[in-house]
Protein backbone atom coordinates (compact mmCIF):
# COMPACT_ATOMS: atom_id res chain seq x y z
CA UNK A 1 0.00 0.00 0.00
CA UNK A 2 0.83 3.50 -0.38
CA UNK A 3 0.40 5.85 2.61
CA UNK A 4 0.48 9.87 2.97
CA UNK A 5 0.68 11.28 6.19
CA UNK A 6 2.17 12.91 8.94
CA UNK A 7 4.92 11.68 11.41
CA UNK A 8 3.58 11.55 15.24
CA UNK A 9 6.19 9.26 16.65
CA UNK A 10 10.38 8.23 15.81
CA UNK A 11 12.11 5.66 17.66
CA UNK A 12 15.05 3.72 15.91
CA UNK A 13 16.96 0.90 17.47
CA UNK A 14 19.76 1.13 14.70
CA UNK A 15 19.00 -2.05 12.74
CA UNK A 16 14.83 -1.40 13.23
CA UNK A 17 12.77 1.60 13.00
CA UNK A 18 9.60 3.02 13.80
CA UNK A 19 7.31 5.78 12.51
CA UNK A 20 4.43 6.29 13.73
CA UNK A 21 2.13 7.84 10.59
CA UNK A 22 -1.33 10.39 10.86
CA UNK A 23 -2.99 10.56 7.57
CA UNK A 24 -6.19 11.70 9.15
CA UNK A 25 -8.11 8.94 9.53
CA UNK A 26 -6.19 7.44 11.78
CA UNK A 27 -2.67 6.41 12.84
CA UNK A 28 -0.58 3.16 11.96
CA UNK A 29 3.17 2.61 12.69
CA UNK A 30 5.96 2.32 9.43
CA UNK A 31 8.66 -0.35 9.83
CA UNK A 32 12.31 0.35 8.23
CA UNK A 33 14.40 -2.34 8.45
CA UNK A 34 18.13 -1.34 7.77
CA UNK A 35 19.10 -4.69 5.61
CA UNK A 36 15.87 -4.82 3.85
CA UNK A 37 16.17 -1.06 2.56
CA UNK A 38 18.56 0.21 -0.20
CA UNK A 39 20.84 2.49 1.70
CA UNK A 40 19.22 5.97 0.81
CA UNK A 41 15.34 5.08 1.96
CA UNK A 42 17.58 4.37 5.46
CA UNK A 43 19.27 7.56 5.36
CA UNK A 44 15.56 9.51 4.59
CA UNK A 45 14.50 8.02 7.88
CA UNK A 46 17.26 9.38 9.84
CA UNK A 47 16.06 13.01 8.92
CA UNK A 48 12.55 12.45 9.57
CA UNK A 49 11.60 15.16 12.42
CA UNK A 50 8.01 14.86 14.11
CA UNK A 51 5.43 16.59 11.71
CA UNK A 52 7.04 15.77 8.51
CA UNK A 53 4.57 14.86 5.99
CA UNK A 54 5.89 11.76 3.82
CA UNK A 55 4.47 9.15 1.77
CA UNK A 56 5.49 5.34 2.42
CA UNK A 57 4.98 2.32 0.46
CA UNK A 58 5.25 -1.11 1.68
CA UNK A 59 3.38 -4.13 2.69
CA UNK A 60 0.65 -3.89 5.49
CA UNK A 61 -0.68 -6.80 7.95
CA UNK A 62 -2.82 -6.19 10.88
CA UNK A 63 -0.64 -6.28 14.01
CA UNK A 64 -2.62 -5.73 17.63
CA UNK A 65 0.89 -4.78 19.54
CA UNK A 66 1.01 -1.61 16.67
CA UNK A 67 -0.29 1.94 17.69
CA UNK A 68 -3.39 1.65 15.45
CA UNK A 69 -3.43 -1.87 14.93
CA UNK A 70 -1.34 -2.13 11.62
CA UNK A 71 2.19 -2.12 10.62
CA UNK A 72 3.53 -1.19 7.31
CA UNK A 73 6.83 -3.23 6.08
CA UNK A 74 8.36 0.00 4.76
CA UNK A 75 9.85 -0.56 1.33
CA UNK A 76 10.14 3.22 0.06
CA UNK A 77 9.88 6.28 1.57
CA UNK A 78 9.10 9.89 0.26
CA UNK A 79 9.75 13.27 2.22
CA UNK A 80 7.22 15.05 0.92
CA UNK A 81 7.29 18.52 3.23
CA UNK A 82 10.12 18.76 5.87
CA UNK A 83 9.11 20.32 9.29
CA UNK A 84 11.65 22.54 10.96
CA UNK A 85 13.01 20.45 14.73
CA UNK A 86 11.13 23.75 15.96
CA UNK A 87 7.77 22.68 15.57
CA UNK A 88 5.92 24.49 18.70
CA UNK A 89 3.71 21.14 19.95
CA UNK A 90 6.22 19.18 21.58
CA UNK A 91 5.13 15.57 23.88
CA UNK A 92 4.86 17.57 26.82
CA UNK A 93 2.66 19.80 28.89
CA UNK A 94 1.95 22.94 27.34
CA UNK A 95 -0.46 26.10 29.17
CA UNK A 96 -4.00 26.50 27.35
CA UNK A 97 -2.82 29.88 25.94
CA UNK A 98 0.04 28.15 23.99
CA UNK A 99 -2.33 25.71 22.37
CA UNK A 100 -5.05 28.28 21.53
CA UNK A 101 -2.07 30.16 19.45
CA UNK A 102 -1.07 26.81 17.96
CA UNK A 103 -4.31 25.87 17.45
CA UNK A 104 -4.11 25.08 13.23
CA UNK A 105 -0.91 22.52 15.06
CA UNK A 106 -3.24 21.62 18.33
CA UNK A 107 -5.82 19.78 15.94
CA UNK A 108 -3.64 17.46 15.29
CA UNK A 109 -3.69 15.98 18.49
CA UNK A 110 -5.81 12.65 19.37
CA UNK A 111 -7.75 14.22 22.04
CA UNK A 112 -8.63 17.28 19.28
CA UNK A 113 -10.00 14.38 16.87
CA UNK A 114 -12.04 12.82 19.67
CA UNK A 115 -13.63 15.55 20.02
CA UNK A 116 -14.10 16.80 16.53
CA UNK A 117 -15.53 13.22 15.42
CA UNK A 118 -18.70 13.75 18.16
CA UNK A 119 -18.97 16.89 16.58
CA UNK A 120 -19.18 15.59 13.24
CA UNK A 121 -21.53 12.82 14.36
CA UNK A 122 -23.69 15.23 16.45
CA UNK A 123 -23.79 17.43 13.39
CA UNK A 124 -25.04 14.75 11.38
CA UNK A 125 -27.74 13.68 13.98
CA UNK A 126 -29.14 17.15 14.07
CA UNK A 127 -29.85 16.86 10.18
CA UNK A 128 -31.18 13.64 10.82
CA UNK A 129 -33.37 13.97 13.48
CA UNK A 130 -35.32 16.80 11.51
CA UNK A 131 -35.39 15.19 8.31
CA UNK A 132 -36.68 12.35 9.88
CA UNK A 133 -39.55 14.09 11.22
CA UNK A 134 -40.33 16.13 8.12
CA UNK A 135 -38.52 19.61 8.67
CA UNK A 136 -37.38 22.23 6.43
CA UNK A 137 -34.09 23.76 6.99
CA UNK A 138 -33.97 27.05 6.43
CA UNK A 139 -30.69 29.16 5.67
CA UNK A 140 -31.40 32.51 7.24
CA UNK A 141 -29.15 36.32 6.34
CA UNK A 142 -25.73 36.55 8.81
CA UNK A 143 -26.35 40.09 8.30
CA UNK A 144 -29.44 41.47 9.49
CA UNK A 145 -31.09 44.58 10.83
CA UNK A 146 -33.45 43.80 13.38
CA UNK A 147 -31.81 42.92 16.12
CA UNK A 148 -32.80 39.25 17.79
CA UNK A 149 -31.22 39.09 21.12
CA UNK A 150 -30.44 41.07 24.72
CA UNK A 151 -26.68 40.19 24.11
CA UNK A 152 -23.75 42.35 22.56
CA UNK A 153 -23.88 43.22 18.91
CA UNK A 154 -21.31 43.65 16.24
CA UNK A 155 -22.48 46.45 13.69
CA UNK A 156 -20.86 47.19 10.35
CA UNK A 157 -22.01 50.45 8.12
CA UNK A 158 -24.34 48.49 5.23
CA UNK A 159 -24.09 50.70 1.93
CA UNK A 160 -26.75 53.30 2.28
CA UNK A 161 -29.05 51.00 4.31
CA UNK A 162 -27.44 52.56 7.79
CA UNK A 163 -26.58 49.69 10.11
CA UNK A 164 -26.07 46.25 10.00
CA UNK A 165 -25.88 43.77 12.49
CA UNK A 166 -24.25 40.65 12.86
CA UNK A 167 -27.21 37.52 13.27
CA UNK A 168 -27.24 37.18 16.84
CA UNK A 169 -30.10 34.40 16.47
CA UNK A 170 -32.02 32.72 12.84
CA UNK A 171 -35.19 32.77 14.77
CA UNK A 172 -37.14 35.95 13.51
CA UNK A 173 -36.48 34.83 9.68
CA UNK A 174 -37.28 31.36 11.17
CA UNK A 175 -40.49 32.20 12.35
CA UNK A 176 -41.75 33.56 8.66
CA UNK A 177 -40.41 30.34 7.44
CA UNK A 178 -42.43 28.72 9.87
CA UNK A 179 -45.48 30.36 8.68
CA UNK A 180 -44.85 29.15 5.22
CA UNK A 181 -43.34 25.67 5.36
CA UNK A 182 -44.96 24.47 8.89
CA UNK A 183 -41.98 23.08 10.52
CA UNK A 184 -38.48 24.57 9.90
CA UNK A 185 -35.01 24.42 11.61
CA UNK A 186 -31.54 26.36 11.09
CA UNK A 187 -28.20 25.54 10.97
CA UNK A 188 -25.71 28.58 11.28
CA UNK A 189 -22.93 30.85 12.68
CA UNK A 190 -24.22 33.40 14.96
CA UNK A 191 -22.42 36.40 16.94
CA UNK A 192 -22.91 37.33 19.97
CA UNK A 193 -20.04 40.57 20.89
CA UNK A 194 -19.78 39.01 24.63
CA UNK A 195 -17.42 40.59 26.37
CA UNK A 196 -17.96 37.88 29.24
CA UNK A 197 -14.56 35.20 29.88
CA UNK A 198 -16.48 32.32 30.95
CA UNK A 199 -16.47 28.81 30.47
CA UNK A 200 -19.43 29.01 28.37
CA UNK A 201 -18.85 31.84 25.84
CA UNK A 202 -17.71 32.50 22.65
CA UNK A 203 -18.49 35.45 20.36
CA UNK A 204 -19.40 33.17 16.89
CA UNK A 205 -21.25 29.85 17.81
CA UNK A 206 -23.68 27.52 15.83
CA UNK A 207 -26.89 27.64 16.83
CA UNK A 208 -29.42 24.88 15.52
CA UNK A 209 -32.88 26.80 15.97
CA UNK A 210 -36.37 24.74 14.91
CA UNK A 211 -39.46 26.32 14.69
CA UNK A 212 -42.62 24.52 14.37
CA UNK A 213 -46.25 26.19 13.60
CA UNK A 214 -48.89 25.03 15.95
CA UNK A 215 -46.92 24.03 19.17
CA UNK A 216 -47.45 25.74 21.95
CA UNK A 217 -44.74 25.59 25.27
CA UNK A 218 -45.37 22.33 26.41
CA UNK A 219 -45.00 20.73 22.30
CA UNK A 220 -42.06 22.74 22.59
CA UNK A 221 -40.29 21.18 25.31
CA UNK A 222 -41.43 17.47 24.00
CA UNK A 223 -39.42 18.33 21.17
CA UNK A 224 -36.36 19.64 23.21
CA UNK A 225 -36.14 16.31 25.15
CA UNK A 226 -36.65 14.04 22.34
CA UNK A 227 -33.96 16.00 20.62
CA UNK A 228 -31.30 16.34 23.39
CA UNK A 229 -32.06 12.62 23.87
CA UNK A 230 -31.55 11.38 20.40
CA UNK A 231 -27.91 13.71 20.02
CA UNK A 232 -26.78 12.29 23.04
CA UNK A 233 -27.95 8.42 22.06
CA UNK A 234 -26.34 9.12 18.46
CA UNK A 235 -22.96 10.11 20.24
CA UNK A 236 -22.89 6.94 22.98
CA UNK A 237 -23.76 4.18 19.69
CA UNK A 238 -21.24 5.68 17.44
CA UNK A 239 -18.58 7.14 19.03
CA UNK A 240 -17.83 5.01 21.94
CA UNK A 241 -13.87 5.15 20.46
CA UNK A 242 -13.97 9.10 21.10
CA UNK A 243 -15.48 9.30 24.31
CA UNK A 244 -13.31 6.86 25.54
CA UNK A 245 -10.29 9.01 24.40
CA UNK A 246 -11.67 11.73 26.10
CA UNK A 247 -12.38 9.41 29.07
CA UNK A 248 -15.66 10.75 29.43
CA UNK A 249 -18.14 9.02 32.23
CA UNK A 250 -20.70 7.92 30.01
CA UNK A 251 -23.16 6.38 32.57
CA UNK A 252 -23.97 9.61 33.36
CA UNK A 253 -24.99 10.22 29.55
CA UNK A 254 -27.40 6.95 29.45
CA UNK A 255 -29.06 8.46 32.00
CA UNK A 256 -30.32 11.00 29.62
CA UNK A 257 -34.13 10.25 28.19
CA UNK A 258 -37.21 11.43 28.29
CA UNK A 259 -38.91 13.09 30.28
CA UNK A 260 -36.51 15.92 31.89
CA UNK A 261 -37.34 17.45 35.01
CA UNK A 262 -39.72 20.15 34.65
CA UNK A 263 -39.39 23.60 36.98
CA UNK A 264 -41.62 26.76 37.32
CA UNK A 265 -38.68 29.84 37.40
CA UNK A 266 -40.15 30.49 40.84
CA UNK A 267 -39.71 27.12 42.20
CA UNK A 268 -35.99 26.98 40.58
CA UNK A 269 -35.43 30.43 42.94
CA UNK A 270 -36.43 29.38 46.03
CA UNK A 271 -33.96 26.43 45.52
CA UNK A 272 -31.07 28.39 44.68
CA UNK A 273 -31.76 30.79 47.47
CA UNK A 274 -32.35 27.94 49.91
CA UNK A 275 -28.66 26.95 48.57
CA UNK A 276 -27.13 30.21 49.14
CA UNK A 277 -28.16 32.36 46.14
CA UNK A 278 -28.60 35.78 46.47
CA UNK A 279 -30.38 36.16 43.47
CA UNK A 280 -34.10 37.24 43.53
CA UNK A 281 -37.48 36.58 41.82
CA UNK A 282 -36.91 39.05 38.62
CA UNK A 283 -33.52 38.16 37.51
CA UNK A 284 -32.01 35.77 35.19
CA UNK A 285 -30.36 32.67 36.39
CA UNK A 286 -26.65 32.80 36.72
CA UNK A 287 -24.04 29.91 35.81
CA UNK A 288 -23.64 29.12 39.39
CA UNK A 289 -27.63 28.99 40.06
CA UNK A 290 -27.65 26.67 36.97
CA UNK A 291 -25.32 24.22 38.74
CA UNK A 292 -27.20 24.85 41.76
CA UNK A 293 -30.57 23.29 40.13
CA UNK A 294 -29.31 20.57 38.35
CA UNK A 295 -26.71 19.26 40.92
CA UNK A 296 -30.37 17.42 42.58
CA UNK A 297 -30.91 15.44 39.17
CA UNK A 298 -29.11 13.43 36.81
CA UNK A 299 -31.08 14.19 34.06
CA UNK A 300 -31.07 17.53 32.19
CA UNK A 301 -33.80 20.04 33.98
CA UNK A 302 -36.15 22.70 32.07
CA UNK A 303 -36.77 25.99 34.07
CA UNK A 304 -39.70 27.39 32.55
CA UNK A 305 -41.59 30.55 32.66
CA UNK A 306 -39.17 33.30 33.28
CA UNK A 307 -40.27 36.82 34.12
CA UNK A 308 -40.65 39.18 31.01
CA UNK A 309 -37.83 41.24 32.40
CA UNK A 310 -35.25 38.62 32.31
CA UNK A 311 -35.85 37.89 28.78
CA UNK A 312 -36.42 38.63 25.09
CA UNK A 313 -39.04 40.36 23.54
CA UNK A 314 -40.70 38.56 21.40
CA UNK A 315 -41.95 35.61 24.10
CA UNK A 316 -45.41 35.19 24.93
CA UNK A 317 -47.05 36.65 27.71
CA UNK A 318 -48.23 33.58 29.89
CA UNK A 319 -52.00 33.98 30.18
CA UNK A 320 -51.79 32.45 33.78
CA UNK A 321 -49.32 34.90 35.22
CA UNK A 322 -48.77 37.79 32.95
CA UNK A 323 -45.42 38.93 34.80
CA UNK A 324 -43.86 35.84 33.30
CA UNK A 325 -43.48 34.40 29.61
CA UNK A 326 -43.66 30.94 28.49
CA UNK A 327 -40.51 30.26 27.72
CA UNK A 328 -38.03 27.22 28.98
CA UNK A 329 -33.89 27.13 29.18
CA UNK A 330 -33.03 23.13 29.13
CA UNK A 331 -30.23 23.12 31.42
CA UNK A 332 -27.26 20.26 30.93
CA UNK A 333 -26.69 17.84 34.07
CA UNK A 334 -23.44 18.04 35.62
CA UNK A 335 -23.55 21.52 35.52
CA UNK A 336 -23.17 22.24 32.09
CA UNK A 337 -26.04 24.90 32.81
CA UNK A 338 -27.69 26.09 29.62
CA UNK A 339 -27.81 24.27 26.33
CA UNK A 340 -30.90 25.23 24.83
CA UNK A 341 -33.30 28.94 24.82
CA UNK A 342 -36.64 28.21 24.00
CA UNK A 343 -40.11 30.19 23.98
CA UNK A 344 -44.23 30.12 22.33
CA UNK A 345 -43.58 33.29 20.61
CA UNK A 346 -46.01 36.18 21.68
CA UNK A 347 -48.31 36.15 18.84
CA UNK A 348 -50.86 38.81 19.49
CA UNK A 349 -49.81 42.01 17.42
CA UNK A 350 -50.29 44.92 19.68
CA UNK A 351 -48.57 43.08 22.62
CA UNK A 352 -45.90 42.71 20.74
CA UNK A 353 -45.29 45.94 19.67
CA UNK A 354 -45.79 47.22 23.70
CA UNK A 355 -42.70 44.83 24.02
CA UNK A 356 -40.77 45.87 20.84
CA UNK A 357 -41.14 49.39 22.12
CA UNK A 358 -40.13 48.14 25.78
CA UNK A 359 -37.11 46.80 24.85
CA UNK A 360 -36.74 50.61 23.05
CA UNK A 361 -35.97 48.69 19.60
CA UNK A 362 -36.72 50.18 16.58
CA UNK A 363 -40.12 49.17 15.71
CA UNK A 364 -39.61 50.23 11.98
CA UNK A 365 -36.68 47.34 11.71
CA UNK A 366 -39.36 44.81 12.37
CA UNK A 367 -42.40 45.73 10.18
CA UNK A 368 -41.66 42.43 8.05
CA UNK A 369 -41.72 40.58 11.44
CA UNK A 370 -44.91 42.28 12.89
CA UNK A 371 -46.07 41.61 9.53
CA UNK A 372 -46.18 38.24 10.64
CA UNK A 373 -48.91 39.20 13.54
CA UNK A 374 -51.09 41.07 11.18
CA UNK A 375 -51.49 38.48 8.18
CA UNK A 376 -52.69 34.95 9.41
CA UNK A 377 -51.05 35.41 13.35
CA UNK A 378 -50.44 31.66 14.60
CA UNK A 379 -49.49 29.97 17.69
CA UNK A 380 -45.92 29.12 17.20
CA UNK A 381 -42.77 27.83 19.48
CA UNK A 382 -39.05 27.33 18.84
CA UNK A 383 -35.69 26.79 20.66
CA UNK A 384 -32.21 27.34 19.64
CA UNK A 385 -29.48 24.86 21.15
CA UNK A 386 -26.08 25.93 21.15
CA UNK A 387 -23.53 23.58 19.01
CA UNK A 388 -20.47 24.33 20.94
CA UNK A 389 -22.27 23.44 24.20
CA UNK A 390 -23.84 20.68 23.51
CA UNK A 391 -20.65 19.36 22.39
CA UNK A 392 -18.77 20.44 25.70
CA UNK A 393 -21.30 18.69 27.38
CA UNK A 394 -21.25 15.36 25.40
CA UNK A 395 -17.72 15.51 25.20
CA UNK A 396 -17.32 16.19 28.81
CA UNK A 397 -14.89 19.27 28.39
CA UNK A 398 -13.99 21.49 30.88
CA UNK A 399 -14.57 24.96 28.37
CA UNK A 400 -16.26 25.43 25.46
CA UNK A 401 -13.59 27.03 23.39
CA UNK A 402 -12.14 23.53 22.34
CA UNK A 403 -15.64 22.19 21.02
CA UNK A 404 -15.30 24.47 17.74
CA UNK A 405 -12.18 24.15 15.56
CA UNK A 406 -11.10 28.06 15.79
CA UNK A 407 -13.16 29.66 18.50
CA UNK A 408 -13.71 33.08 18.39
CA UNK A 409 -13.30 34.84 22.26
CA UNK A 410 -13.15 38.70 23.55
CA UNK A 411 -9.58 38.10 23.30
CA UNK A 412 -9.02 35.90 20.31
CA UNK A 413 -9.18 36.16 16.46
CA UNK A 414 -6.36 34.11 15.43
CA UNK A 415 -5.59 31.77 14.40
O1 LIG B 1 -30.94 31.57 24.80
P1 LIG B 1 -30.49 32.14 23.49
O2 LIG B 1 -29.94 33.51 23.49
O3 LIG B 1 -31.77 32.02 22.56
C1 LIG B 1 -31.88 32.49 21.28
O4 LIG B 1 -31.01 32.96 20.63
C2 LIG B 1 -33.24 32.23 20.69
N1 LIG B 1 -33.40 33.10 19.51
C3 LIG B 1 -33.39 30.78 20.35
C4 LIG B 1 -34.75 30.45 19.78
O5 LIG B 1 -35.70 30.45 20.51
N2 LIG B 1 -34.82 30.21 18.48
O6 LIG B 1 -29.41 31.18 22.82
C5 LIG B 1 -29.72 29.85 22.57
C6 LIG B 1 -28.56 28.96 22.93
C7 LIG B 1 -28.18 28.98 24.39
O7 LIG B 1 -28.99 28.14 25.15
C8 LIG B 1 -26.74 28.50 24.32
O8 LIG B 1 -26.70 27.09 24.21
C9 LIG B 1 -26.26 29.10 23.05
O9 LIG B 1 -27.39 29.37 22.24
N3 LIG B 1 -25.52 30.34 23.28
C10 LIG B 1 -24.18 30.44 23.25
N4 LIG B 1 -23.22 29.53 23.03
C11 LIG B 1 -21.93 29.94 23.06
N5 LIG B 1 -21.56 31.21 23.29
C12 LIG B 1 -22.49 32.17 23.52
N6 LIG B 1 -22.11 33.44 23.70
C13 LIG B 1 -23.87 31.80 23.50
N7 LIG B 1 -25.03 32.46 23.67
C14 LIG B 1 -26.01 31.57 23.53
MG1 LIG C 1 -30.75 31.92 26.80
Amino acid sequence: MTLHGWITHLRSSGKVAFAVIRDGTGIAQAVFVKTALPAEVWQRFASLTLETSVMVRGEVRADARAPGGFEISVADLEIIGPSPLDYPIQPKEHGIDFLLDHRHFWLRSNRQRAIFLVRNEIEQAIHDFFYERGFLRIDTPILTAAIGERSGLFETDYFEEGKAYLAQTGQLYGEAAAAAFGKIYTFGPTFRAEKSKTRRHLTEFWMIEPEVAWYDSAANMRLQEDFVSYLVRRALDRCADSLKVLERDVTKLEAVKPPFVRLDYSEAVEIVRQKGSVTTWGEDLGAEDEALIVADYDKPVFVMNYPKQAKAFYMKENPADPRTVLCDDCLAPEGYGEIIGGSQREDDYDRLVRRIKEERLPVDAYDWYLDLRRYGTFVHSGFGLGLERTVAWICGLQHIREAIAFPRMMHRLKP
